[in-house]
């Protein structure tokens, strides 16, 4: 039990963007502050955290409250949990007393796991340092190995002795149960007979975001070809293997700092980097990479180099680490080290300096890592070419920002001599047919040439007079609707300020002023589905559409993103490149909803005054009227702005 007093100073001391910039990278916007929420998958920053009153609150998920909820929720702790993370974190004492075996029993079964991890971390550092098995064997291979004792300490490193269960008596004395020593990991056998998992082993603890440890790694200390080199805890309730990754915890606050994060592949590289100064480092140990992993590195970072050997096994594993770091919409570098080395190894041999000089240098963007590799394999071989040109753009493809994906190809044709055009068609196709297996089931998948590919409610669409200006403006959602553009406008005390939002919620703020809708069916689907994300924060994914399980909007989805190239022409008319994207991107959507405006009010002007002739009942020409009044007022507007016209 904690007191209520130290409850309530608890809370008062806990900050709340101090608590969350623990694990998400916040950015200060007005007075509050934004960032990814961690507790759904988003690309633009809906997570709002504010300090003055103490919550965050997701505008994208709905889950909001102060400090102690969001441990909750993000650790999966109880509240009492959470209110010692918070404790812990504010050192605010709280008066407990020693826990009698019984309670030990008692007690939440992922806490007592934690416990225990905790009691055999503080058991094997006190092996390594405090015995003389320990000094002599432990320390003296990982001084052999030139790790220093600051860097040892730092990252909890121990030793545990080769005895068969000398660790597990001692905790099974001290009260910790079987059935946990069993669970965790630590120990292996049964109930009645325990042994150590870990026997004269190096032991290496793996932490949780918050430092807790959730497992362990412990390397064999002599070459024996008959045991394995690594043994690590098996999974538990507090570790998943899949959801964490070595070295985190102490990498985070770096990556974060500098946008940048270094994937090797083992613990002692992890180290090596540490002790280097390179701080910015994880490794997937024990597992190979996967997507729940590089999500939980995205909360600090989009930039991804994979450092990897440079065998035949790490390129292999790079090869599938890009498509993944693709597909979760990262930039991605990749670095494979001289053969014979890996990080601990090249970090031991040169200066920190000169590593950070051989990342910068050496590292190469996925495309030219991808096409060097294969370009040395398809030397002089056409049919071989055209196979790697297929596998680049397949690679590509799996990008989902579209503007990358141009980019990459521009890249691509350049290095590989290959014509744009061609490279976009390739990508087209595939991106298409990507699209149309992902449709529902229910989804009726035909040849777009099929005449009766239209549901038979629709409109002929030659009636729809903004027919194309609506398509317009929905492709520029699709292609672009989470890019931010900067909107000048003036702040509370009347200061010119800039205001960001994506893309897509700039050009539905726009129609809805002027209460503006589509007049294609299926174009105001679109748009309401567009409108309903927007009212909850969020820009609806491109792959929302193309797998909507209404055929008619997915099937137009598919065919305006996969007519980009066209509009990629369009871009560079407009000089628009990654970079400067965003301004240029507001001139885009500005052209394209006058564009959609005028269109709108000459052709149902013309309409509405002809309906008003005919119009018998009064209320029916009063209603006719303020539409008409409406458009006016739009017409005026469209008048005063400074003509940005683009040709039909
Ligand atoms: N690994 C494992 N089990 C093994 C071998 C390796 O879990 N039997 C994991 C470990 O996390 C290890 C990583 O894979 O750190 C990379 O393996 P490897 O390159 O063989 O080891 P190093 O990290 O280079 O370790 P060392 O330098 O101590 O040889
Ligand atoms: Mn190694």
């Amino acid at each position: 039990m904690i007191p209520p007093y130290t409850v309530a100073s608890i809370l008062e001391a806990s900050r709340i963007e101090e608590v969350v910039s623990d694990f998400v990278n916040l950015k200060r916007r007005g007075s509050n502050l934004i960032g990814l929420c961690p507790f759904h998958q988003e690309k633009t920053p809906s997570f709002t955290v504010s300090p003055s009153k103490g919550i965050f609150k997701c505008f994208g998920c709905g889950k909001a409250g102060d400090s102690a909820r969001f441990i909750m929720e993000h650790e999966h702790y109880s509240y009492p949990e959470a209110l010692r993370y918070l404790a812990a974190k504010y050192q605010i004492e709280i008066e407990e007393r020693e826990q009698s075996p019984e309670e030990l029993q008692e007690q939440n079964e992922r806490e007592r796991l934690f416990n225990l991890n905790s009691f055999a971390r503080d058991y094997f550092s006190n092996s390594l340092f405090e015995t003389q098995e320990g000094k002599a064997i432990g320390l003296g291979y990982l001084k052999e190995r030139d790790f220093r004792e600051t860097v040892v300490r730092k990252f909890q490193l121990g030793f545990n002795p080769d005895h068969k269960d000398a660790f597990s008596n001692h905790a099974r004395n001290q009260g910790y149960s079987a059935e946990a020593l069993l669970k965790t990991g630590l120990s292996v056998g049964s109930e009645d007979k325990l042994y150590d998992r870990f026997q004269g082993r190096v032991i290496f603890p793996i932490h949780n975001l918050t430092g807790k440890v959730i497992g362990f790694g412990g390397r064999i200390l002599v070459s024996d070809k008959t045991k394995a080199k690594y043994l690590n805890s098996p999974e538990s309730d507090i570790y998943n293997k899949s959801k964490s990754l070595y070295g985190l915890y102490f990498a985070k606050t770096a990556i974060s700092r500098l946008d940048q994060c270094l994937l090797v592949e083992g613990y002692t590289d992890v180290i090596s980097m540490h002790q280097a100064g390179i701080e910015n480092v994880v490794a997937s140990s024990g597992t190979s990479l996967t997507t729940e992993q590089i999500r939980l590195i995205r909360r600090y970072t989009n930039n991804i180099t994979i450092l990897y050997d440079g065998d035949k096994a790490g390129v292999n594993a790079s090869l599938r680490g890009i498509d993944m770091i693709l597909e979760e919409g990262m930039n991605v570098r990749v670095l494979l080290f001289p053969e014979g080395d890996d990080p601990d190894s090249f970090v031991r041999k040169h200066r920190s300096s000169e590593v950070e000089e051989f990342i910068r240098k050496e590292s190469k963007d996925f495309i030219s890592f991808k096409t060097g590799l294969l370009l040395e394999e398809a030397a002089g071989d056409p049919i071989r070419k055209a196979g790697l040109i297929r596998e680049i753009v397949t690679t590509i493809s799996l990008i989902p920002d579209p503007i990358y994906r141009t980019v990459y190809v521009k890249e691509c044709s350049r290095m590989l001599e290959v014509a744009e055009a061609t490279l976009m068609n390739e990508l087209n196709k595939l991106l298409r047919s990507r699209f149309r297996k992902q449709l529902s089931p229910e989804t009726p998948v035909l040849p777009q040439s099929q005449p009766d590919l239209q549901p038979q409610e629709v409109a002929p669409e030659q009636e729809i007079p903004t027919l194309h200006q609506e398509r317009e403006l929905i492709r520029l959602m699709l292609m672009f609707g989470n890019h931010e553009v900067m909107v000048p406008t003036v702040d509370e005390d009347g200061f010119p300020a800039i205001y960001r939002l994506p893309l897509a919620h700039y050009i539905l703020d726009d129609l809805r002023n002027d209460q503006l809708t589509f007049m294609h069916p299926t174009n105001v689907k679109i748009l309401e589905i567009y409108i309903e994300g927007h009212d909850e924060g969020v820009v609806p994914h491109e792959q929302h559409f193309v797998s909507n399980p209404e055929p008619d909007v997915a099937l137009l989805c598919i065919d305006l993103i996969t007519e980009r190239y066209q509009l990629s022409q369009n871009w560079e008319k407009h000089k628009i490149f990654v970079k400067t994207a965003t301004d240029d991107l507001k001139l885009l959507a500005d052209s394209a909803l006058i564009h959609f405006k005028r269109k709108m009010v000459d052709s149902s002007m013309a309409d509405l005054f002809q309906q008003l002739k005919e119009a018998v009942d009064p209320n029916d020409q009063l209603i006719i009227q303020k539409k008409i009044k409406g458009l006016k007022v739009i017409d005026m507007k469209l008048s005063q702005k400074p003509g940005i016209v683009i040709s039909k």
